[in-house]
């Protein structure tokens, strides 16, 4: 008989309260997006800072959108903890764009 009341309740308080699965769909989608964003907005910076000069100097390295996951842990050891790259004095990152690099590691897990 408990388990009927705790069945029902478990069944019927989220019809309840309005919930439905499109809250959860809503939700994850939301999530995805909101990481396909810092990707883009990620890459777009290592388009523009860093790819403009690795494809002359170090082809090697020209990031993608597919693998520049793969280059995260070298991209934050060169940014954040040497302070290397971008190379030379003539490119900077503004304080956005460490911003978003540093956003784009942390989603990784990087840090
Ligand atoms: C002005 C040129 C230039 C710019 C700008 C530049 N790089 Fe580089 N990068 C190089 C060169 C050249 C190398 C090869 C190693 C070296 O000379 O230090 C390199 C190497 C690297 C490496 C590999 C290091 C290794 O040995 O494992 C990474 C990662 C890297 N760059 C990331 C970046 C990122 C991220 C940016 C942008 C925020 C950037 N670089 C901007 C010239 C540049």
């Amino acid at each position: 008989m408990i388990n009927h009341i705790y069945i029902l309740i478990v069944i019927l308080y989220p019809l309840y309260m309005g919930w439905d699965s499109s809250d959860l769909v809503r939700v994850t989608n939301h999530r995805l997006k909101q990481e396909a964003t810092i990707t883009q907005k990620a890459f777009d910076i290592l388009k523009a800072k860093c790819n403009s000069c690795h494809m002359t100097e170090y082809e090697r390295k020209v990031f993608t959108i597919e693998n520049m996951s793969k280059s995260a842990k070298a991209i934050h050891k060169q940014v954040f903890l040497k302070k290397k790259m971008p190379k030379g004095d003539q490119i900077k990152l503004t304080e956005k764009e460490y911003k978003v690099l540093k956003e784009w590691l942390l989603e990784l897990g990087v840090e």
